[in-house]
């Protein structure tokens, strides 16, 4: 007897492509991994949490966050200052026999179950020889392993000297701009530059559907504010608090995430700065709205050989879903001044900004004199050489020569009076202060969180199958049905459908088949609410409104529709 086995992924995945959310790009050439068609729920369902996502990071923080626009396509001198040509790999491994090639720390991890990120590429071809690891494939030899860079590489125009990459994340697009975008929204910090947009990375093996992605969207914000001052998040704006794993707790073993206000976090020193865990508090919230309860996720923090080459603290947002256990959802970076100093080293920029002081301050400080007379006479031609090399020397530096007590300072090949340099104080007036802004990334990818969503909604309660979607991101969020087939009902269905689009409110007809299976196929892609238009409303002029999670059915005027889904959409919340 052949045994079928279905888990919540398969039947999940099923009703992904046969309802039209998503399915593998390319299919009818046998797809590539990586790459996945969103359809016409799915991509309605995408453009619905991208908007939330703007709501939350953007609109609800017009007051320090706006919006920009980049380009994909990037020239190499951007990820050379990035960093990203050099540390944007993953280790890899070859195959002597069959040529296949394998993620090297994923293979050591799959067969000796050790954790071996960060190790380098020599580390690991010294495990793979102690451990006598073989392709998993034909069992063949492996040979060295090596760095690969996950960068998509192309050519900018026709000459192949001038290469370019797609880029990998937006974040580079912030802050190749921010002087820019600093200017624009009138010098002001804190600022956060958020943008949505597509990215790739050549992933090697990627196997995890629509978790892992060759091509996505990324949805990300740079918030750049001063370390000196970096001023007291809105906390209130969202309340709550959040479960943390530190990596303190990582390394003891301990797997049970910590429950902290976000100002008790950066109090205790548990997460590095206010704002990185401000975003982390606004991230969790949005979320909610995607259906995770607050249960249902947690911030990990990254040990520090799992983190990106710019960060020097970083926590992912994990989530439980089916078949792959816990997912990052969101990963959120304090990347400091790395990439701002960067592009200055690399494009010859001033990126500082210039914060004017409240009121003009008084400041002592101290500066390298000298008694440009004797210079002239003692060095005649050479006096001015000898004046460049004075004005070069350090306040400390010239206390240090002048500490010995010698009389003559040997500095280059010059024998220079002691009596003829000295260092002096002297008072200056300063109207502000020149920095490097700081910043703190929350970052998420979009098709992750249109599967997460999905996941979390799906429900089988015996008789039927159905996506509780969350009303605001439901792609449909009304489908209208005449009870039956007739001429009447039809048109007064019809009316009724008009008047939701006409409002603006994306809604479906359906008069083919039975009430039972119209109401079946509505619940299964998700829809919220469905209208049935009965011999009832012909006298009366009200319909049935349905409750697609609890199936409760209530009657309401025709003229009220409208207004009354829009309040249902606007009211509802998560029940935890
Ligand atoms: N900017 C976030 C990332 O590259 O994952």
């Amino acid at each position: 007897m052949k045994v079928v086995r279905e888990d919540k992924y398969e039947k999940l995945m099923d009703l992904a492509k046969r309802r039209g959310f998503f399915w593998p790009s390319f299919e009818i050439y046998g797809g590539v991994s990586g790459f996945y068609d969103l359809g016409p729920l799915g991509s309605m369902l995408k453009e619905n949490i991208r908007r939330l996502w703007l709501e939350y990071f953007v609109v609800k923080h017009s007051d320090m966050a706006v919006a920009i626009e980049t380009p994909m396509v990037t020239p190499e001198v951007v990820f050379k200052a990035s960093g990203h040509l050099e540390s944007f790999t993953d280790p890899i491994v070859q195959c002597g026999k069959c040529g296949r090639v394998f993620r090297a720390d994923q293979l050591i991890e799959s067969a000796t179950g050790r954790k071996v990120e960060g190790l380098t590429p020599e580390e690991l071809t010294r495990i793979i020889k102690e451990e006598g690891i073989k392709c998993p494939v034909c069992g063949g030899e492996l040979g060295e392993v090596r760095l690969f860079n996950l960068l998509f590489q192309t050519y900018i125009g026709p000459y192949k000297r001038d290469v370019g990459y797609l880029r990998p994340e937006a974040a580079q697009g912030m802050f190749t701009s921010f002087k820019r975008v600093f200017t624009v929204m009138r010098q002001s910090l804190p600022l956060g530059i958020a943008q949505i947009g597509r990215v790739a990375r050549n992933e090697i093996s990627p196997r995890q559907g629509m978790i892992r992605l060759r091509e996505f969207t990324i949805m990300e914000m740079e918030f750049f504010y001063d370390p000196e001052e970096p001023g007291e998040p809105p906390y209130r704006r969202f309340g709550g608090k959040l479960r943390i794993l530190t990596a303190e707790q990582r390394v003891r073993g301990d797997e049970k995430p910590i429950t902290v206000s976000p100002k008790e976090a950066v109090e205790e020193g548990i997460v590095k700065n206010p704002w990185l865990a401000y975003w982390m508090l606004v991230s969790k919230e949005f979320v909610k709205e995607l259906g995770v309860a607050e249960n249902e996720t947690f911030f990990e923090e990254k040990l520090p050989e799992e983190r990106a080459h710019y960060a020097t603290q970083t926590f992912d947002q994990l989530v439980k879903v089916s078949r792959w256990g816990w997912v990052e959802v969101s990963g959120h970076a304090y990347r400091g001044d790395y990439d701002l100093s960067r592009h200055m080293k690399f494009s010859g920029k001033d990126l500082t900004v210039y914060k004017r002081f409240d009121e003009e301050k008084v400041e002592v400080r101290e500066v390298v004199k000298y008694d440009k007379a004797l210079i002239g006479k003692l060095f005649k031609s050479e006096s001015r050489k000898v004046i460049e090399i004075i004005t070069k020397l350090s306040p400390d530096q010239v206390k240090k020569l002048k500490s010995s007590g010698k009389e003559v300072l040997e500095v280059e090949g010059f024998s220079i009076p002691s009596s003829a340099v000295w260092v002096e104080e002297v008072k200056e007036k300063v109207t502000g202060r020149k920095f490097i802004p700081h910043v703190v990334e929350p970052s998420f990818g979009a098709e992750r969180l249109v599967f997460v969503a999905l996941d979390k909604s799906f429900v089988e309660d015996g008789e039927r199958t159905y996506l509780k979607l969350p009303p605001r991101i439901a792609p449909i969020k009304v489908a209208v049905f005449p009870l039956l087939s007739k001429p009447e009902l039809i048109s007064k269905a019809r009316e009724v459908f008009n008047a939701l689009l006409s409002s603006g409110i994306p809604s479906t007809y359906d008069e083919s088949g039975s009430i039972g299976r119209r109401y079946a196929r509505a619940d299964e892609v998700g829809i919220p609410y469905a209208v049935t238009v009965d011999y009832q409303t012909l006298q009366d002029s009200t319909v049935t409104l349905r409750f697609r999670d609890t199936k409760e059915q209530v009657r309401i005027e025709v003229s009220e529709v409208p207004t009354k889904v829009r309040e249902l959409i606007e009211a509802w919340r998560l029940e935890e």
